[in-house]
Parts: C-alpha cells; sequence; structure tokens
C-alpha cells in the first residue's frame, strides 16, 4: 500500500511516489512512436494505477504531447480513474522550428504561450482539469506579473487547480513568488536529485522548498536509471559519474542489510529528507513499477543517510 503525502499549500492527497510520463511513449520522436509504443505506453499507465500511484507526471513536450495522449486514451476508456488520480503537466519549453522553421530552441512564459499550451494538454489528457500546472524550466524573458495574469486566468477559468515550477533557482523562485496572489502560488518545486545529482541540497533549492513551503517533487531519482538494481553504467556513466562504484558499494550493504534493493535505498534516501520530498519514479517496466512502491517503507538511520552521502561525494564533509 503506497503511503500518502499532502502538497503543501494545497488540499491534495497524492502517492509519496509520483508516476513520471516522460518515457511512456519509448521514444522522443514523435514520428517513431508504433503501435506497440503506444499499448505499451497504455499499459504502464495502468500499471501504476494499479501499483497505488495517484500523481501522474507530464509536459507538453513529452514526445511532442504523445505521453499526454497515451494518458488522455487510458482516462477515455476508463473515465472512473480520473477521481482516483492527480494530474501534473508542465509547459514553457518550445523546440527549434516551432512554430516557424526558423524558430530556435527558447524558453516561453508568455502569458499567450502558457494558456495555449495548458488548453492543448487538457485537450490530449482529456481532462476538464490539471491538478498541477508547472512551469518547466526557467524562461531568460520571465516577466512574473504576466505569468502570475495567466496563472489566474486559468485558475478562475477552472483549467488548473494548483501551480508549480521546476528547475528555478532560488532567486527565480523568489522574484515569481512576489507577483503571485496567494490562490496562484507555487505549491511544488520540481527538482532534479538523486544521490548523484545533489546540487539542490548544496545550494539551498530544499531549504527554500522549507521556508516557502513547497513540496519538492524529485525528477530522475535514480538519476535515470544508473542507481537501478541490475544496472550495468556504460563507461561514459561511469565517467560522469566518478562516484558511482563506491555509491554502489553502499547502497548494496545497506540494501542487504535491510532485505531489500539498491533502488529502494537509493528512493529512501530521498524520502528521508525533511522537505518531503516526492520521487517522481520513471520506469514503464511492470515489475520495477510495482517493486519501487515499496520505498516508503524504508526508513534509513541518520547514520545510513549520511554513509551513502559521502560515498556519492566521494569527498569528506568539512
Ligand atoms: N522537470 C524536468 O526538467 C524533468 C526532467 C526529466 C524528467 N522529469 C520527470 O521525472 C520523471 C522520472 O525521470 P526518469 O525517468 O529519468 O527517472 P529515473 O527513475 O531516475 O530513471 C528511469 C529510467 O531508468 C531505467 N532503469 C534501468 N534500470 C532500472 C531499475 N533497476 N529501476 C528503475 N529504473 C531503471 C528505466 O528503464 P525501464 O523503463 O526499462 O525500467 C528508465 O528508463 C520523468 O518521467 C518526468 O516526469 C522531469
Amino acid at each position: 500500500m503506497v503511503k500518502t503525502r499532502v502538497i503543501q499549500n494545497t488540499d491534495l492527497e497524492v502517492s509519496s511516489l509520483a508516476y513520471g510520463c516522460w518515457r511512456l511513449a519509448g521514444t522522443w520522436d514523435k514520428k517513431k512512436v508504433s503501435s506497440e509504443n503506444l499499448d505499451h505506453g497504455v499499459r504502464a499507465v495502468l500499471t501504476a494505477i494499479d501499483a497505488g500511484y495517484t500523481l501522474f507526471d507530464h509536459a507538453d513536450i513529452y514526445c511532442s504531447g504523445i505521453a499526454e495522449t497515451i494518458f488522455g486514451q487510458v482516462l477515455s476508456e476508463n473515465p472512473s480513474l480520473r477521481d482516483r488520480i492527480f494530474i501534473a503537466s508542465k509547459c514553457g519549453i518550445r523546440f527549434p522550428g516551432n512554430p516557424n522553421p526558423t524558430s530556435p530552441q527558447r524558453y516561453d512564459f508568455s502569458a499567450e504561450h502558457i494558456i495555449k499550451s495548458c488548453e492543448e494538454s487538457l485537450l490530449r489528457l482529456n481532462t476538464d482539469v490539471i491538478d498541477l500546472y508547472q512551469l518547466h524550466r526557467p524562461d531568460y524573458l520571465m516577466n512574473p506579473a504576466e505569468v502570475a495574469n495567466a496563472f489566474e486566468q486559468l485558475h478562475k477559468q477552472g483549467k488548473v487547480r494548483f501551480f508549480g515550477i521546476s528547475n528555478f533557482s532560488p532567486s527565480q523562485v523568489d522574484l515569481l513568488s512576489r507577483a503571485h496572489s496567494a490562490i496562484c502560488c507555487t505549491s511544488v518545486h520540481q527538482i532534479e536529485i538523486s544521490l548523484m545529482q545533489r546540487y539542490a541540497l548544496e545550494e539551498g533549492i530544499l531549504d527554500q522548498c522549507m521556508l516557502k513551503k513547497m513540496t519538492p517533487l524529485a525528477w530522475s531519482p535514480l538519476a535515470g536509471g544508473v542507481l537501478g538494481d541490475d544496472y550495468q553504467p556504460s563507461e561514459e556513466q561511469f565517467k560522469k559519474y566518478p562516484t558511482l562504484k563506491e555509491t554502489h558499494r553502499v547502497l548494496d550493504k545497506i540494501a542487504k542489510e535491510h532485505d531489500t534493493t539498491r533502488s529502494i535505498v537509493a528512493l529512501a534516501w530521498l524520502l528521508k529528507h525533511p522537505a518531503g520530498i516526492i520521487p517522481i519514479v520513471g520506469s514503464v517496466n511492470p515489475n520495477r513499477i510495482y517493486h519501487l512502491t515499496n520505498a516508503d517503507d524504508l526508513d534509513l538511520s541518520r547514520e545510513e543517510w549520511y554513509s551513502l552521502l559521502l560515498a556519492a561525494r566521494g569527498i569528506p564533509l568539512p
């Protein structure tokens, strides 16, 4: 049974682990999606619901909207599911060639883009309302008042219940939060955090979440799989994460002591933090989807938590 957590500043009581829909279509390239990919994506969503995840994370760009369409298909075939789950999505990243062939890669928090993107996601997801709508990556041209107006409009029209951000620096969070009304404040901050990616811990982002009562959602909580059970990292990945071997060793030692697995310990390391991190599980493999729900049953000791931190840092604490 997956435990629940209330997202701060909201009445959303969600599973303590979220399910991420980025990889649902099995590819980034819309043109390469086969009917097998679509069926596999539908099965992954149904498995995640059956396993007890109730918070589902999307973005308009995941396989150019196909991930949201797969999810929308599940909802259209099983309408009663909508009342049992919470849907998060994101906007703000624009790929090159959109809308014109010469358009560059960019971020876009214009009110026009936020509103249009949200309305398109609602259609693809086959729902009337998105529970949590997040800004994907900070737009260097962000005008906080314009963003706040777009949020107000979407909220007043009943299209979005609560808002969030992703990958913001603390100063960008401050800037945006000054422009918000109480109703449209940001409730979640979606950040990259795992044993292999700790800047949110070290650069004040988690502190700010606690201060502002924002719930952190952890993307790539297994560092894209390298902290997964039986994962064989490539030479390139060992170069990217020089402390990976030692981190695996300590994860496996702790896992053995608790009669569990490496990936469970890696997620439990996130769940231990007092900011109330919700890891977003990204696997589309049914066995892993079920297995990872066990992570919230493991309460690491402070000693275990620090042993893992030290292994991942590779250098002693100051
Ligand atoms: N806000 C942002 O900028 C941002 C960026 C990236 C992601 N996200 C969100 O975060 C979610 C999770 O990201 P993620 O997919 O990178 O998370 P992750 O859980 O760190 O990685 C999942 C990947 O690892 C693979 N894997 C290999 N061995 C595994 C094992 N033993 N256990 C579990 N996974 C294993 C999975 O493959 P299998 O499917 O074969 O298990 C899958 O491809 C995304 O779906 C998305 O919602 C947000």
